[in-house]
């Protein structure tokens, strides 16, 4: 689809990736952006510079998946929808119920509320998580879906949904075009306290700032395909473009990156000669990932570009100019 004059959905477009994607729309001559979330974990912070954009706006009555009749109206006159809102892994893990009607129910309004207005394509946003721990590496798109824990379960049937949706209804006149992207371990400006994998970043910043030595759980071996928030908003953009429907993609850089190695970049990158304190324990639930990209390259013409030095260099620079919305991340953490 070329996105010229298009009005684009982002539901969660407040969030950590959706901000940067709504961020991202706007240089591709789009005709509105609307914004439907919530806010439980999303900020309009995140949209302050996109929200100087006339064409950007956050949905007026509502933004909550589960408000049905709200959602089918947010959907008027939309010709795509990047579906990012979902409940997060620990989030899922403590409250699976929640998250069944969240991530589970709420996709299923998604799609039903694209079939009643006739929207033609979306993007869902998946994870790696479906995956569990890697039985074969890199992994790639047809890996098993080896993941033991309820947010991975939501995602799972989220990407069926889409996917028997598509071929119920594709020879109608309700047919509908999506793609759905595997996200490997994001991290870049704007991310939270949150993040399974990557809050050890901002933690270890945290410590860093205070003149302590970075603490890594267990012995750093655990290893993570970390990709830069920018790029993900951008593979949105690629799958929304493209012919390619009815697949999944991974979203990672295909580069393995130890909790060490990233615990010592941290100390380089922040100029600091402490040294790395380890500690048992600490709430793993996959240690060993990282992706395959290059069905997407091939696919969807999406390659991750944002090197990790680069990426964190940017995440320590975003630190040192939003102070104040650091502290109050943290504290939401708490
Ligand atoms: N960040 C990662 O490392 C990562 C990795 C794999 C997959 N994902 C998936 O990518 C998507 C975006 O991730 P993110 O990191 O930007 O997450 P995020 O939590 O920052 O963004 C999700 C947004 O959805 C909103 N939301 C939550 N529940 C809602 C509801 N009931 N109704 C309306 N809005 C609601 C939140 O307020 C938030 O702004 C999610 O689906 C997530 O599961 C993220």
């Amino acid at each position: 689809m070329d996105l010229k004059d298009k009005t684009m959905l982002v539901i969660g477009g407040a969030g950590f990736i959706g901000s940067h994607l709504v961020d991202q729309l706007l240089d591709e001559g789009v005709r509105e952006v609307r914004v439907y979330d919530n806010l439980t974990r999303g900020s309009e912070e995140n949209l302050a510079s996109a929200l100087k954009d006339p064409r950007v706006n956050i949905y007026d009555l509502g933004g909550e998946l589960l408000h049905r009749d709200i959602l089918d109206a947010a959907m008027k006159d939309v010709d795509g929808v990047f579906h990012l809102a979902a409940l997060w892994l620990l989030h899922c893990y403590d409250f699976p119920r929640s998250a069944f009607e969240v991530n589970i129910g709420g996709t299923f309004n998604v799609l039903e509320a694209m079939l009643n207005n006739g929207v033609k394509k979306l993007v869902y946003s998946s994870s790696a998580s479906v995956y569990g721990d890697a039985v074969s590496e890199p992994m790639k798109e047809d890996h098993p879906y080896n993941n033991t824990n309820f947010y991975g379960a939501t995602k799972i049937a989220g990407e069926h949904m889409c996917r028997s949706l598509h071929h119920r209804y594709k020879d109608t006149d309700q047919a509908f075009d999506y793609n759905g992207l595997r996200y490997m371990n994001v991290y870049g400006p704007r991310q939270d306290y949150q993040g399974t994998y990557i809050a050890v970043i901002m933690k270890i910043l945290d410590r860093l700032d205070q003149g302590l030595p970075p603490v890594v759980y267990g012995d750093g071996s655990q290893s993570y395909d970390f990709v830069y928030v920018g790029d993900c908003a951008r593979a949105n953009i690629c799958a929304m473009k493209s012919d390619a429907t009815d697949s999944f993609y991974n979203v990672g850089t295909g580069i393995k990156t130890s909790i060490k190695q990233l615990a010592e970049l941290l100390l380089e990158l922040t100029g600091s000669d402490l040294e790395i304190e380890y500690k048992p324990g600490g709430l793993t639930f996959v240690k060993n990932r990282v992706g395959c990209p290059e069905k997407a390259e091939q696919e969807i013409d999406f390659k991750a570009e944002k090197q990790l030095r680069e990426g964190l260099s940017e995440l320590i620079e975003w630190r040192k100019n939003h102070i104040e919305e650091v502290d109050r991340r943290r504290r939401k953490a708490r």
